[in-house]
């Protein structure tokens, strides 16, 4: 078993896409669900906008084409049309938007959440009670959600279901059509939070069905914080009027009228103001890294690593935070461990980037990681537990 899953071997050139992420000549990131490593890639993005506002001093046609590039970059990697993305500058202002668009007094007041959501989409929602707003929380038990749960939390007077794609404390994933189904069928609105999987996994929004979806770049979308993207399906957007908005979300943000509020026929009047413009040039990069290698090849990969994670801690007597099936399960494993802060600083000093979360600490690999990585970093982990 072990002989096969050495000789395993990712679809695409890993030393080839090793080359290009210089810090893996010092260090191992196994921290991809909290910052993914700087490429060569994206560091002549960055510096592309940069020579730019150096040597042409503004240049605003090719800047906010930029953001409109990496929207497109984004549409390809979940299935969607440009026409349906909205750039915005975190998940959590992208929810605040969302919520901003729904009418808590018609009817539908209730917000279903799940208790694995990062902490900020919880604070979002909780914030819109003084909007009219109720809150109820699908549970999670040891460390996954039950999708059966869903049936008793969402009702005829649910307007939106907020679900994370993958939990960031363990990975986890959820079954996101299977959620569609259920909020559809009591005229719910679903909400997808994807920043944990984007990148990891194929994503498709129409064959998921979901209404809403967002994510970040900073994690295994190999990009920098600061920019996030929002699909927003189409045959929703005309009921939409967001009232977290900006001159960025009018039909044409250059007509500069201040007393006219138009809405942008696409996903754009979900934009606010001036676009995170450096952050945009360095999020397509990374994406487009994503796209070429491919999320299928990248998910045939992640499966192999975070099987190998899994059987690999328990081998060394580590315990694994929630499932271990990994066909419910991102290429993120949480340890449970007494104190994941002094357990993150320790490792790194042996050269592995560790992620601490509360309760664990996380290992992520991502495309360009190898068995070798997994092995060290595991290595590492058991090591800094019996010293600490
Ligand atoms: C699943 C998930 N959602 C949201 C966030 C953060 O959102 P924001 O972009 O608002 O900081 C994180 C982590 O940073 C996350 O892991």
């Amino acid at each position: 078993m072990i002989e096969t899953i050495r000789g395993a071997a990712p679809a695409y050139d890993i030393d080839a896409w090793r080359r290009r992420i210089p810090i893996l000549a010092s260090l191992i990131p196994m921290n991809n669900c909290s910052q993914a490593p700087q490429t060569t890639a994206t560091r002549e993005a960055a510096e592309l906008y940069l020579e730019s506002w150096n040597g042409d001093g503004m240049d605003w046609d090719a800047w906010v084409g930029e953001a409109q590039l990496a929207k497109q970059e984004f549409a390809r990697l979940i299935n969607a049309s440009p026409e349906e993305i909205a750039i915005v500058s975190c998940v959590s202002e992208a929810v605040s938007a969302i919520a901003s668009a729904i009418d808590f007094a018609s009817g539908r007041d209730r917000v279903v959440v799940t208790e694995a959501e990062f902490p900020t989409i919880g604070h979002v929602w909780l914030a819109q009670e003084k909007r009219g707003a109720r809150v109820s929380w699908v549970p999670v038990r040891d460390g996954q959600i039950d999708v059966a749960d869903y049936d008793a939390a969402i009702d005829d007077r649910t307007a939106i279901v907020s679900a994370t794609h993958g939990y960031f404390l363990n990975g986890f994933m959820q079954d996101v059509p299977a959620i569609a189904a259920r909020a559809h069928a009591r005229g719910a609105k679903l909400f997808i939070d994807a920043y944990q999987t984007a990148g990891t996994t194929p994503i498709d929004v129409r064959a998921m069905d979901v209404d809403f979806l967002a994510s970040g770049n900073l994690k295994f979308l190999m990009g920098v914080p600061g920019v996030a993207f929002l699909y927003v399906r189409r045959a929703i957007i005309d009921s939409l009027s967001p009232t977290v908005t900006g001159w960025f979300g009018r039909e044409n943000p250059f007509a500069f009228e201040v007393k006219r509020l138009d809405w942008s026929p696409t996903a754009s009047r979900f934009d606010t103001g001036t676009p995170p413009i450096i952050n945009a040039y360095i999020a397509r990069a990374g994406m487009r890294i994503i796209n070429d290698v491919g999320p299928r090849a990248i998910r045939a990969w992640l499966e192999v690593l975070g099987q190998r994670l899994i059987d690999g801690g328990e081998a060394r007597g580590l315990t694994v935070h929630g499932t271990r099936d990994m066909s419910h399960k991102t290429s993120t494993t949480g340890f449970v461990v007494d104190d994941s802060h002094a357990i993150e600083v320790a490792m790194r000093e042996r050269g592995i980037i560790a992620s601490a979360r509360g309760p664990v600490i996380r290992l992520a690999p991502h495309f360009y990681s190898t068995i070798e990585d997994v092995d060290t970093a595991l290595d590492a982990l058991a090591d800094t537990i019996r010293d600490l």
